[in-house]
């Protein structure tokens, strides 16, 4: 894996749920071996190194827009870093680490045949770009969404899916009750997943119900994001493996159980 340490400006900062921002830094042009994808994050700080919050905060790529372009970040506004992280505007400054982890393969997915990607909350954000890959391969997925109220940012996803489906808890929108409701695995050849683990726990259920394989991006608090500090290791399967660089997509089946 290469990550890269670069300090970026603020391109622009948008609202686009109440506690939901998007990010956008230049990227500008970097060395082919940093060109992030689908699935990987960057480890993002807008405060000095003496400042807290003292761990940088990880947030995963929303969109990447063209080689020399522009990083795009979705996130929540949940705490002390987020909150200085949504105080940023144009033209500001900050550091990022990355591209960080393994990311999806979306040209392998494309590979398996029809392709559905699930995803729960802020579990979305890396989404888009993986749809975009997969689109670029020539297989636009089938997008299954659930949100507790109001969805959002799924307008950027219409070019890119052959279907977009909604589930909403409260039933502001869509159908009214989880995404797993509405999904069917056994239409698909592959299921790539990202959210909340009781979510992702439910789609990989599903998917070892009618034997389709299933790929699920985990969340784990981290400290360096590059496999130093063992803090984000979590049991899998096949052995102690690190979300930040082992993960955070694995094989479902390795991180969650059928119970
Ligand atoms: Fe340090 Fe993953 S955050 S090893």
């Amino acid at each position: 894996m290469s990550a890269t340490n670069c300090k970026v400006r603020v391109l622009a900062q948008d609202t686009v749920a109440p506690d939901i921002r998007r990010l956008t830094v230049a990227w500008g042009e970097q060395r082919p071996e940093f060109a992030p994808h689908a699935g990987q994050f960057f480890m993002l700080r807008a405060w000095g190194a003496a400042e807290t919050p003292v761990l940088s905060r990880p947030i995963s790529i929303h969109e990447v827009r063209g080689p020399e372009g522009a990083l795009v970040f979705l996130y929540q506004v949940k705490g002390e870093g987020t909150q200085k992280l949504a105080a940023l505007r144009p033209g500001d400054i900050l550091s990022l680490t990355g591209p960080c982890g393994n990311g999806f393969d979306a040209a392998a997915a494309a590979a398996k045949g029809r392709v559905a990607v699930v995803g729960g909350g802020i579990g979305v954000a890396p989404l888009l770009q993986l749809c975009k890959e997969l689109a670029a391969a020539g297989r636009k997925p089938e997008l299954y969404v659930g949100f507790r109220d109001e969805p959002y940012a799924l307008e950027a996803f219409l070019p890119y899916c052959a279907a977009i489906s909604v589930a909403t808890d409260s039933g502001a929108a869509g159908y009214h009750g989880l995404v797993t409701g509405i999904l069917h695995p056994e239409e698909f050849d592959l299921v790539l997943t990202c959210g909340p683990n009781v979510m992702m726990q439910g789609v990989y259920k599903l998917c070892a119900e009618k034997g389709v394989p299933c790929l699920a991006s985990l969340e784990r608090k981290m400290a360096c994001g590059l496999g130093a500090c063992l803090g984000c290791t979590c049991h899998t399967k096949v052995g102690p493996k690190t979300v930040c660089q082992d993960g955070p997509v694995f094989p479902a089946e390795e991180v969650f159980d059928l119970g």
